[in-house]
């Protein structure tokens, strides 16, 4: 039996907790929000108690793991690919095809961007290009369903997307010029809380860009 407590203040609307938030992972371990509720409002505080009653679950153990765009933060404007992999068991013979629930949500104001069917069956999920936003946290949740004499799986990915370095400017020296001209390109000021990789110099003719040269930092 696992006791929530709940610390309301009057005339103060607490965030409701989503069932995802609290499902125990097989009677082991109850998941609850990262935040606490801390509520405050002059002198006034009210205590309400829950009690939530877990049943032992027949589950398979999940998590998500990435596949494609897999550095410390997501990038917001290339394609991501993620998987379900089963941590310690593989699924029970004889083989079912399981259905994969796949949900993403911005873990603030818990926006919905984005569902896959129900009856989806492939254990991958994509976020294309520009699904994301940059600088932004997202929840990506999947539910494991459909196994006969199993209950529904779990898991959930924290991810955070990067952000383009700003504050700087490039100049090109001279700016005019010919074939047989030197350019000199100086870029300087350029700010990124994971600090600045490289810089690629990119020459564009109409459509087409070719790297003229790679530098890291
Ligand atoms: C979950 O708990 C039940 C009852 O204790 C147990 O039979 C089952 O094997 C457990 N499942 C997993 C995946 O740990
Ligand atoms: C570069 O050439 C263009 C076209 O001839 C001219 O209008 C411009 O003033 C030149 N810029 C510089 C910095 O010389
Ligand atoms: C860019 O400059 C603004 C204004 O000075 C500052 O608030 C911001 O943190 C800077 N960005 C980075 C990535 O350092």
């Amino acid at each position: 039996m696992w006791i929530i407590f709940f610390i309301l203040a009057a005339e103060i609307a607490v965030p409701a907790l989503s069932v995802l938030d609290v499902m125990p992972k097989n009677g082991t371990e109850l998941l609850l929000p990262t935040n606490s509720f801390q509520v405050n409002k002059d002198n006034r505080i009210a205590i309400a108690r829950q009690a939530v009653f877990v049943t032992p679950q027949k589950i398979i153990p999940l998590q998500i793991r990435c596949v494609i765009n897999c550095l410390q933060k997501t990038v917001a404007n290339v394609e991501a690919i993620f998987k379900v992999e089963f941590s310690t068991m593989s699924l029970p013979t004889p083989k079912q095809t399981p259905t994969y629930k796949w949900k993403l949500f911005r873990k603030n104001t818990k926006q919905n961007i984005l569902t896959l069917p129900e009856d989806n069956t492939k254990p991958d999920v994509k976020l294309s290009a520009g699904l994301l936003e940059e600088d932004v946290s997202y929840h990506l949740e999947v539910i494991l369903d459909n196994l006969n004499g199993y209950d529904k799986s779990y898991a959930i990915l924290d991810l955070k997307t990067n952000k383009a370095p700003e504050n700087g400017s490039c100049t090109v020296d001279p700016m005019n010029g010919t074939a047989v001209n030197t350019f000199n390109v100086n870029c300087f000021d350029w700010q990124d809380p994971d600090g600045i990789w490289k810089y690629v110099i990119v020459f564009e003719v109409k459509e087409n860009r070719f790297i003229i040269d790679e530098t890291s930092k």
